[in-house]
């Protein structure tokens, strides 16, 4: 089979940015699989409907247009990679993410992404869910302290405004929110590697990746 690194964590654990690095090191593809549950969050917005109603927001998922290409990603053949990283999109996509009937609309979607000659996979149920049968599973965690710390400097540096309170506080509560839910739970898989990223830099975390995928 196609090979699979996953690699699934809380928020703001730095998985899409190692997630790329791996695969830019390795020269395989990447699944930014939040991007669609922020491009479904973005649609039911576009498209006003209601978050609670389970079934029509598994069939807006369902008829997603989307295109990713190297810069970020279409949404109906417009630009949505600077719209789907808004912290509404973000919170409404958290909100959306515990519907058992989206979660399978965007099942054989995410696997499609399984090509040669290989692909890693950033999420949350990456290696308990979609690719199961992954041959390198990797759990990523940082504590919350550094991971506040991480989204803040990023948000100043794009000029948002941010503050450490605050985003600490949004940051628990997403945690609990995806550790507490019913279905996919984030846990690490029974056979995942705990990496803990709280005091590596980026090059060290992607290096400790790609050494446990060489060995
Ligand atoms: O890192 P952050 O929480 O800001 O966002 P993300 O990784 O882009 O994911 C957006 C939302 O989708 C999160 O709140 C997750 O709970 C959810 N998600 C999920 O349930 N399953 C995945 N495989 C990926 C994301």
């Amino acid at each position: 089979p196609v090979p699979v690194i996953t690699i699934d964590g809380p928020t703001a654990s730095g998985k899409g940015t190692v997630a790329h690095r791996v695969a830019q090191a390795l020269g395989w593809h990447v699944l930014d699989s939040g991007a669609l549950y922020r491009l479904t969050a973005l649609a039911v917005i576009q498209k006003d409907i209601d978050p609670d109603d389970a079934e029509a927001v598994a069939h807006v998922a369902q008829n997603l247009q989307v295109e990713f290409h190297p810069e970020g990603v279409r949404l109906d053949k417009l630009e949505a990679s600077e719209l789907i990283r808004q912290e509404q999109v973000g919170n409404l996509a958290s909100r959306l993410a515990p519907n058992p009937l989206l979660r399978a609309a965007l099942l054989g979607r995410q696997r499609a992404f399984r090509q040669a000659p290989g692909l890693v996979a950033d999420g949350r149920d990456m290696g308990t869910i979609v690719f199961q049968d992954a041959q390198l599973k990797i759990f990523l965690v940082a504590d919350v302290q550094a991971r506040a710390q991480r989204r803040c400097k990023q948000l100043i540096e794009k000029g948002i405004s941010a503050n450490l309170k605050d985003l600490l506080a949004d940051m628990r509560e997403r945690d609990a929110r995806d550790i507490e839910r019913a279905v996919a739970p984030l846990l690490p898989a029974q056979d995942a590697h705990v990496v803990d990223s709280s005091n590596l830099t980026i090059d060290q975390t992607v290096q400790s990746i790609l050494d446990l995928w060489s060995r």
